[in-house]
């Protein structure tokens, strides 16, 4: 009688040799509906893993999505040199970072009717916001570009002067350390209507045509509201990068972000 009943016991408790099989595949084929992806890094198996167990209610495509844009490292601390210097796909956030003496090629000077005075891009990105700013202005509106290219010198004055005001924490929310604003790049332009400051530029006719049209030139909108998460800022609605037609356009018309642009279909990893 008590050997039945242990039996029994047993059979409730010790998994058998079926049961463990049936486990260790299941374990197996974790990845399964997502290894077919194809910005699935093989290599970044065990941070997918690891990722997937802190946030087990995201779905596996998101995972591997934010393990791709490096959301499951500290930024600052897990840093990479930017790759494709000096082309229109450059990456330079929280995580990729610009060295000190990285000065893009080819800078050009913003012809005065679209910019304040030496506002300098990268020449392919000048003449893109050339041709943006002047098609705006045939509409009557003023799309003036207000801050371009910053040397790593100029950013680390910049970045002092605003950690100073608000704390490193608060100044980390709107502004890249040394070394990791793409300003650096020589493709983002900071841009205002002449009339209101450029923090309200959201409530501008020239912000709604910017939504509208800027893909059209080659610039998307770098930092937009509700993507905090992914690109480390908060919203920027005067904040545009260049990074050529096609891109922009597919960036546009998907609403995303450089980052995941860059985890899904650049994937330089
Ligand atoms: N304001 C943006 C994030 C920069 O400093 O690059
Ligand atoms: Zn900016």
């Amino acid at each position: 009688m008590i050997k039945g009943t242990q039996a029994i016991i047993s059979l409730f408790t010790k998994p058998n040799e079926k049961e463990i099989k049936v486990k260790k595949e299941t374990k197996k084929d974790e990845f399964e509906e997502v290894k077919n992806l194809e910005y699935f890094n093989e290599q970044y198996k065990e941070r997918y893993k690891s990722y997937k167990e802190k946030n087990p209610s995201m779905d596996l495509t998101q995972v591997i999505k934010n393990v791709n844009m490096n959301l499951d490292q500290t930024p600052y601390e897990y840093k990479i040199k930017a790759k494709n210097l000096n082309t229109e796909k450059i990456l330079v956030n929280k995580y990729y970072y610009l060295e000190e003496d990285y000065v893009p090629d080819n800078l050009q000077t913003i012809n005065r009717k679209y910019a304040l005075s030496n506002m300098r891009m990268v020449n392919v990105a000048k003449d893109a916001f050339e041709s943006l700013s002047a098609a705006a202005q045939k509409e009557d509106l003023n799309i003036i570009a207000m801050s371009t290219y910053r040397s790593y010198t100029y950013q680390v004055n910049l970045y002092n002067r605003y950690k100073k005001q608000d704390g490193e924490a608060k100044a980390d929310t709107y502004s890249g350390r040394p070394g990791q604003s793409e300003h650096q790049t020589g493709l983002a332009v900071d841009v205002y209507n002449k009339e209101e400051d450029y923090t309200k530029f959201h409530k501008t006719k020239e912000f709604l045509w910017m939504k509208d049209h800027a893909h059209e030139y080659g610039f998307i909108l770098r930092f937009p509201e509700g993507k905090e998460n992914e690109t480390g800022y908060t919203y920027e609605s005067w904040h545009y990068r260049y990074v050529g037609k096609d891109i922009a356009t597919y960036i546009h018309d998907n609403n995303i972000t450089l980052e995941e642009y860059y985890a899904t279909k650049i994937k330089d990893w």
